[in-house]
């Protein structure tokens, strides 16, 4: 049995301590908004906040969040960053098949609430590893510049 808190509430789930916690929070928890893509951390479609820093789910043993805060996109719409990134994927249109976008505004949220103005290099580093296979790349750095903006007016 393991605990933790699941976007704001306790979590108990009794699945072996080494399973992903991606297969945790779809198949256990029904939470279906992280994608799984490659399973081996490679594309970042699983990307969840543990403790507010951006991991990917597929790799991460559900051992290695006991008693720690798991946030999915299903609540990220619930602090200032993730609400701030995803009116501003809303107002650039980003998505286009939409399969990597969860983990997309995880990353960008995850950035956002460290640091309130990224620079070119920090969108870069903190975005490297989330993979779209439809090109949304410009798109995405836009609405993080935006999104950046919002928060720093307070909006
Ligand atoms: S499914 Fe986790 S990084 Fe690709
Ligand atoms: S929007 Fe299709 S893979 Fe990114």
């Amino acid at each position: 049995m393991v605990s933790f808190t699941l976007n704001g509430k306790p979590a108990q789930v009794d699945v072996p301590d080494d399973t992903p916690l991606l297969w945790v929070l779809r198949d256990t928890l029904g939470l279906t908004g992280t994608k799984f893509g490659c399973g081996k951390a490679l594309c970042g479609a699983c990307t969840v906040h543990v403790d507010g820093a951006a991991v990917r789910s597929c790799s991460t043993p559900l051992s290695a969040v006991a008693n720690a805060q798991v946030t999915t996109i299903e609540a990220i719409a619930a602090t200032p960053a993730g609400k701030a990134v995803q009116q501003a994927w809303s107002a650039h249109d980003v998505p286009q098949c939409g399969y990597c976008q969860s983990g997309q505004i995880m990353s960008a949220a995850a950035l956002l609430a460290k640091n309130a103005k990224p620079k070119d290099a920090d969108i870069d580093s903190a975005m490297s590893g989330n993979l779209c296979r439809c090109g949304t790349y410009n798109q995405i750095r836009a609405a993080i510049k935006d999104a950046a903006q919002s928060l720093e007016k307070g909006a």
